[in-house]
């Protein structure tokens, strides 16, 4: 949030003020002029054929800058996993540029590539993979990716490659005049000449801030055509649809992670985090552009047309069966290098797994942290806490954790405690221990500047801060006032703050703390867009513009380290972050920051979550009831009924607003926000059962609804409902005052509907037959299967099972996961996984068949072979077949037999 923005009662309109006031436009961005200047269609690079180099990994061959001379080196790699990956760096660099370090994973196995075809003009490189062929053309320098033999992408079609090289400052003057010599093919240089300062190589001012360029210009660009494709989506985080919106006629796409407090919506300014992954999808066909760059860029996008028979050349719209849509996308960075992982699909889920094999899956969350959490900025003291925590028995509401904001520590100093509100913090975690529920407190990414702060004075002496341009430490102004910010991307003091939270470190903690990284982007009130000065210094020599996108992710990942050191690597850990990148669904749970309580807020949570689910980040929240304002009853209603089907649930609001907890809006809307929270934890092993599948194969836990369904059309640009899982569809109602939506059912068209969630025929859903007050309270309560028989009277789902909280499940199989699949009248309750081996007592106690006939008995047979007949009741006008009073071992395998 920002400093400056206290008052929150005209929260939109000072977001606009402040916008405007504090962050750039796309016009102060000099790095982006400069790309702009270029002209489509005209590429000076020239691919030296001859210069090709094969070796068992990669191919490699030069780029020519015919106009400057520069020679860059082209790298192409073909993944195992059917992603083509394509590096451009320049030949010979002054120095070494940055390459974006620990957010892939593990260093992708490639295929050797060979040539298959080459006339001197052109060759084509085919993957052992046999169905992917890259051609490069010579002149100018372009690239086709060709799958079975069909053009999918082709990169530099438009010219758009980019490259400004490292240079002594004195030359710049001679580039410049290059420029101008080059003004035939760029835009009015002429009328609209830029003088060097203009351009920003070397200084570019914003307001009072400037920002000296040690290294001179360094940014990159690079344009994918997406032939066939015309509907993209991901590049989060914008607060805008699903859908990305072409934006020839407004701002690109930004990703630059910044402190925006109530943004404005259908924004493209950067907000809190950046996943720098497009997808593109058709109806044969899902692909993705990962573009591993964490300086900051700008995406461009524009939607064209083109005639079947000449791929790459832009025509005019016709009604012709010839022409195909085709959505070009170009990305601009400030600073690194060119590396782009193209994943080539084909389905969504094939693009999931492989953007996961690059940058990691998401981790397994404790089964808590799907609970309710109850958040506020800030609860007073350890009084405050208690009441709110016995609330929620007082209104029989379950909830998981109480979080503690800043003002919990001693003036902003984190791993304290303001003793004269928290007198004793250790007797309030046991209390909250005693009702199975944890404590989540804030642990911001700055540190105040005190030389009493014995945290400050040690990361002082070992210089673990980042430093600014003159070798000083980096000061900034953030809630302490004057604070230094760690240098989380230095190993060492990620190793040196990970050890901070252990038990014996961070005083008065226990291992029912779990922690919240905020202003993790980061937030530096006193900065140019208040963030950190592009020119700060990093361990090794590097600028923050190389890598600023990153920070907040590395915050998170020596968080989540110090909780699983806190428990010998025992524990799983929870940690939420503000700031993210790609890659950071390895550490935990993102929310979108500080949203407002306005139905367009509520309404926008929904697209903001799926572009963050498709793109890795399964495990994000919004704030419930909006951040800043007060939300009406209905709002809060509403919001709750949303947010209890999407994956971070939280509870959370601005010190300025009033109480917000579930109980403050009249025992009619307690009522409601009881039921849905308590639906809600009806559905945890659902949910948990999504998270392992998330955790093991990247299928996102939400989803859009093409991705389910996508061959219909009709689902490419919906993003007012979602799914979860394969198995239900959520139409949240985000406008005041209406009792029915029209709901689209994908086969079935669009239905009104007063109840908006629907379970898809073919699907089966684990859920508790009783909700206690929190999930471990709920641990031993039976279980009840829901089946919803599709048209051919079947249905299949999963069960993942184990103790909720420790890395058993993979260090010592102590999991089951259970299959359940319904066809030919016959139940039956399988292990998918024989490797699990987690005991448990717990039963399946029901079974609601929806959609089938009356039988005229049901029996059970359990493990041994004893068939025996089983309770059941039967409404004719649901076709509802309920089989209660069960007691089926969940561990072992049973089956049951509807009798006709
Ligand atoms: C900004 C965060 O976005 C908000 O959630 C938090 O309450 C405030 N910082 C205070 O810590």
């Amino acid at each position: 949030m920002a400093s400056n923005v206290q008052n929150t009662e005209e929260t939109s309109a000072l977001a606009e003020v402040v916008e405007s006031n504090k962050f750039k436009t796309t016009e102060d961005i000099a790095f982006y002029r400069r790309q702009k200047k270029l002209l489509p269609g005209n590429s000076p690079y020239h691919a030296l054929l001859d210069t090709l180099q094969l070796s068992s990994y990669k191919a490699t061959l030069q780029l020519l800058n015919e106009e400057n001379k520069v020679s860059l080196l082209l790298e192409i790699f073909a993944l195992e996993d059917h992603v083509i990956r394509i590096k451009v760096n320049e030949l010979k660099p002054m120095k070494l540029r940055y390459e974006v370090p620990d957010v892939i994973v593990n260093e992708p196995v490639t295929q050797r590539l060979t040539v298959v075809c080459s006339d001197g003009l052109s060759l084509t490189l085919a993957a052992a993979n046999g169905c992917t062929h890259v051609l490069v053309i010579a002149k100018p320098f372009r690239m086709e990716i060709q799958n079975h033999g069909e053009v999918s992408m082709c990169v530099n079609s438009l010219g758009y490659l980019y490259f400004e090289h490292l240079r002594k400052k004195s030359q710049s003057e001679v580039n410049i005049r290059e420029s101008r010599q080059e003004g035939k093919r760029k835009r009015d240089m002429e009328t609209q000449e830029e003088s060097e300062e203009d351009l920003g190589l070397w200084k570019e001012q914003f307001h009072e801030f400037i920002d000296i360029k040690i290294n001179g210009p360094t940014s990159v660009g690079l344009d994918f055509s997406l032939h066939g494709f015309e509907y993209v989506y991901g590049i989060p985080e914008h607060t805008e649809n699903l859908r990305l919106k072409t934006t020839s006629q407004e701002d690109p796409y930004r990703l630059y992670n910044l402190d925006v407090f109530a943004c404005k919506l259908h924004s493209r300014m950067g907000v809190y985090g950046s996943v720098p992954l497009l997808l593109a999808h058709k109806q044969n066909q899902t692909m993705g552009i990962f573009w591993l760059n964490a300086s900051e860029t700008l995406v461009d996008i524009s939607l064209n047309t083109e005639n079947k028979t000449s791929l790459g050349k832009t025509k005019k719209l016709k009604t012709d069966d010839d022409v195909l849509p085709r959505t070009d996308v170009r990305w601009m960075s400030e600073s690194g290098i060119i590396d782009a992982f193209i994943l080539m699909g084909p389905s969504a889920f094939d693009v999931f797994s492989q953007y996961s094999r690059l940058t990691g899956l998401q981790a397994f969350p404790p089964l808590f942290a799907l609970g309710h959490h109850q958040c506020r900025y800030s609860y007073k003291d350890e009084n405050d806490v208690e009441q709110v925590d016995a609330g929620f028995d007082m209104n029989d509401i379950p909830n998981d954790v109480i979080w503690l904001d800043i003002d919990h520590t001693e003036g902003k100093r984190y791993f304290t405690w303001d003793r004269s509100k928290f007198p004793r913090p250790r007797e309030m975690q046991e209390h909250l221990r005693s009702k199975d529920r944890k404590l989540v407190v804030i642990i911001d990414a700055h540190i105040k500047v005190d030389k009493k702060y014995p945290f400050y004075c040690e990361a002082k002496s070992k210089k673990y801060f980042v430093m600014d341009k003159d070798g000083e430490e980096y000061h900034g102004s953030c809630w302490p006032g004057v604070s230094a910010y760690l240098d989380f991307t230095n190993p060492i003091v990620r190793n040196w703050y990970a050890n901070k939270h252990g038990l014996d470190q961070y005083k008065d903690s226990t291992d029912i703390l779990f922690v919240w990284n905020d202003m993790n982007e980061p937030a530096v009130f006193s900065g140019p867009e208040l963030t950190m000065h592009k020119n700060a210094m990093h361990a090794g020599g590097w600028e923050h513009r190389e890598m600023h996108n990153l920070y907040g992710f590395y915050q998170q990942w020596a968080t989540a380290e110090g909780l699983i050191r806190r428990s010998r690597g025992m524990e799983r850990p929870f940690v939420l972050t503000r700031s993210f990148f790609a890659g950071s669904q390895r550490y935990g749970a993102v929310w979108t920051g500080d949203n407002v309580a306005e139905w367009s807020y509520l309404k926008i949570s929904i697209p903001m979550l799926l572009n963050l689910s498709i793109t890795g980040i399964s495990f994000c929240g919004a704030d419930i009831g909006g951040f800043a304002q007060n939300p009406e009853p209905e709002l809060l209603v509403r919001w709750y009924q949303a947010a209890a089907y999407q994956p971070f649930f939280r509870n959370h609001s601005h010190a300025e607003t009033k109480r917000r907890e579930p109980w403050l809006f009249g025992e009619d809307n307690t009522k409601i926000i009881r039921e849905t929270i308590r639906e809600r934890y009806a559905l945890l092993p659902f949910w948990y059962t999504l998270f392992y599948m998330a955790h093991t194969k990247a299928e996102p836990v939400i989803r859009p609804l093409w991705v389910n369904f996508p061959e219909e059309v009709n689902t490419f640009a919906v993003d007012d409902e979602f799914m979860i899982g394969d198995a239900l569809l959520v139409h949240p109602v985000t406008k005041a005052g209406i009792t029915e939506v029209i709901v689209l059912l994908p086969g079935k068209g669009e239905q009104n509907s007063p109840i908006p969630i629907y379970q898809h025929g073919g699907t089966i859903i684990p859920r508790k037959t009783q909700v206690l007050r929190s999930t471990k309270a709920m641990e031993m309560v039976s279980y009840a299967l829901y089946i919803a028989l599709d048209s051919e009277n079947s249905a299949t789902g999963m069960l993942f099972l184990d103790d909720g909280h420790s890395f058993n499940y993979k260090s010592k199989n102590q999991f089951l996961l259970r299959k359940f699949s319904f066809k030919d009248n016959t139940f039956s309750s399988v292990c998918a996984d024989e490797k699990g081996c987690y005991c448990t007592e717990c039963v399946v106690e029901r079974i609601l068949v929806m959609g089938a006939e009356r039988p005229t008995c049901v029996t059970a047979w359990d493990p041994d072979g004893q068939e025996s007949a089983v309770h059941f009741t039967y409404n004719a006008g649901k076709s509802l077949l309920n089989v209660e009073d069960l007691r089926l071992n969940l561990a072992c395998d049973w089956m049951l037999k509807f009798h006709y």
